[in-house]
């Protein structure tokens, strides 16, 4: 399977997010899927059957007296499939630990939401650590370079391929999916092709045009 994660991180309104998904045009594809990781709020918003609705974070908490905190329970309640979680945003500004990452994880597998797990070169050893083998198979992971988010230019093809074998050595494990994340766009995507089982795309996944483009270079037979 591969996987094409839009995440909008903070961007965008209600009407904006409407217009968008009015405008997006994504094929259904069996062997990929299209997934769009929308604000807490915007959630409701995703009615396309042909993308695949995924939340930014999650509660490392089950429900209960966690005030602010939105569970894993309650994301598969509004349909989400998939959670990023261990964004380097989230570890940078909000100070979130490889062990919240983790309890976050589990939640959401008990939930039935696969996790994805982003990590940078910094901190893959010891999150891979702090999950179960369990967890591990039931989770995908992202690599991201932190120097690539949010700009132009990506990590070369021979360190992303590095990267995918640390993953698949400290994880031990040859199947499970991996994405890369960092100036996916357009003009780059074939690159990856062949190289990660997906991307995670924020900047160029914020125009409807420029994201279709995204899908239909990563799905070459398309
Ligand atoms: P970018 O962000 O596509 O804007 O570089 C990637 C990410 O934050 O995962």
């Amino acid at each position: 399977m591969k996987y094409i994660i839009a995440n909008f991180k903070s961007h965008k309104t209600k009407q904006e997010i409407t217009t968008y998904l009015e405008e997006l045009v994504v094929e259904q594809l069996q062997d990929t899927k299209v997934v769009l990781a929308l604000p807490f709020p915007y959630l409701h918003l995703l009615s396309q059957s042909t993308v695949t609705l995924a939340a930014q974070d999650v509660s490392p908490f089950p429900p209960g007296s966690y005030t602010g905190a939105v569970s894993a329970v309650q994301l598969a309640d509004c349909g989400v499939r998939y959670c990023i979680i261990g964004h380097s945003e989230r570890r940078r500004y909000f100070h979130e630990t490889s062990v919240e990452v983790s309890n976050k994880a589990d939640e959401l597998i008990s939930a039935k939401i696969t996790p994805i797990i982003c990590m940078g070169e910094v901190e893959m050893a010891k999150q891979v650590a702090t999950l179960s083998e369990s967890t591990i198979t039931k989770s995908l992971f992202a690599f991201e370079n932190l120097d690539d988010i949010g700009g132009t230019t990506t990590t070369s093809k021979d360190q992303i391929q590095y990267q995918v074998s640390q993953i698949r050595d400290l994880t031990k494990s040859n199947s499970l999916g991996i994405l890369y994340g960092g100036s996916v766009n357009k003009d780059n995507i074939k690159t990856l092709t062949g190289v990660v089982d997906g991307v995670l795309v924020a900047t160029a996944s914020l125009d409807p045009e420029s994201f279709s483009e995204v899908v239909k270079g990563f799905t070459p037979h398309v």
